[in-house]
């Protein structure tokens, strides 16, 4: 029999109750994680540890929380150290979107969008990553986009949200170097999960150009964090895409972008 080696390790995910974040919560406890999930639907993050516990024989533990709430977000702070817990791994997955122009758009909406996506990652980060220096090892990995890599007008806080998380990641991967710590940002481009119907995106020329599987970007995600990647950009055209508004004139890219966000 094969030892585990992340036996008593404990993986944190947020966003777990669907999505890439049940795609990220499957891969760790196969790697043999106990988990730590988080989201606001309690009952489906009961159900969905109950069966990874019983299929891979780990432990999984609930904090249902409403990350777009600072205080909640504190609040999955002390359950870990309530429960006596140290995160190994923290997978910043939970993220929302909402297209339209800003000026027409709820502000509730845009600042549950940067709480959620910029707030909750940063003290989640923060709240773990100091143990995992003291402890000389550790992974981070934190779920951008493609969005990250330019503006997107019909999409302004949102692509904005990701820019943050870009930088952010890419900075404190840095500051990290030596530790043991790991620290990895995923890039998504379009990817079928139910972020779409959430964001009003579906119908969009973007949307219907090019979908991932779910399961596709999750485990290319995964195995880039384990092998200690700065950066993944999921798929061919979204690599391309990406790279080929590096040489084109700033000026030129918001209504490109404008374009296929229709
Ligand atoms: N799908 C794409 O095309 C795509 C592309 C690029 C990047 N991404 C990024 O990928 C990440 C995962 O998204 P997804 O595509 O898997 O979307 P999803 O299917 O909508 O899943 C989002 C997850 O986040 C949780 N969540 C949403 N609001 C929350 C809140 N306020 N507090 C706590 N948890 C919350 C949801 O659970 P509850 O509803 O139970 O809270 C759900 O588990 C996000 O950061 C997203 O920005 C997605």
């Amino acid at each position: 029999m094969t030892a585990n080696k992340n036996m008593n390790k404990t993986a944190l995910i947020t966003g777990a109750s669907g999505g890439l974040g049940l795609d990220f919560a499957r891969l760790a406890a196969a790697d043999g994680y106990n988990l730590v999930l988080v989201a606001r639907s309690g009952d489906k993050l009961n159900g969905i540890a109950e069966e990874l516990g019983r299929e891979y024989g780990i432990t999984a533990q609930v904090c249902a929380a409403d990350l777009s709430k600072p205080a909640e977000v504190d609040k999955v702070v002390e359950f870990v150290s309530g429960a006596g817990l140290q995160i190994d791994c923290l997978v910043n997955n939970a993220g929302f979107g909402d297209t339209g122009h800003f000026a027409d758009r709820p502000w509730a909406v845009q600042q549950q969008m940067i709480n959620l996506n910029i707030l909750a990652l940063s003290r989640l980060t923060h709240a773990f990553v100091g143990e995992m220096k003291q402890r000389g090892r550790g992974f981070i990995l934190n779920i951008a986009s493609t969005a990250a890599f330019q503006p997107g007008p019909n999409f302004t806080v949102y692509s904005a949200t990701k820019a943050f998380v870009l930088s952010f990641t890419e900075a404190l991967r840095e500051e990290l170097k030596g530790t043991g710590v790991r620290c990895t940002c995923s890039c998504p481009g379009v990817t079928d999960t139910g972020f779409h119907e959430r964001a009003a995106t579906n119908g969009m020329r973007i949307t219907r150009m090019s979908m991932m599987k779910s399961e596709t970007v999750a485990l290319e995600a995964w195995q880039a964090m384990k092998k200690g990647k700065q950066t993944i950009i999921h798929g061919l055209m979204n690599r391309v895409m990406s790279f080929s508004l590096r040489f084109t004139p700033r000026s030129a890219v918001p209504p490109m972008v404008a374009s296929f966000m229709k």
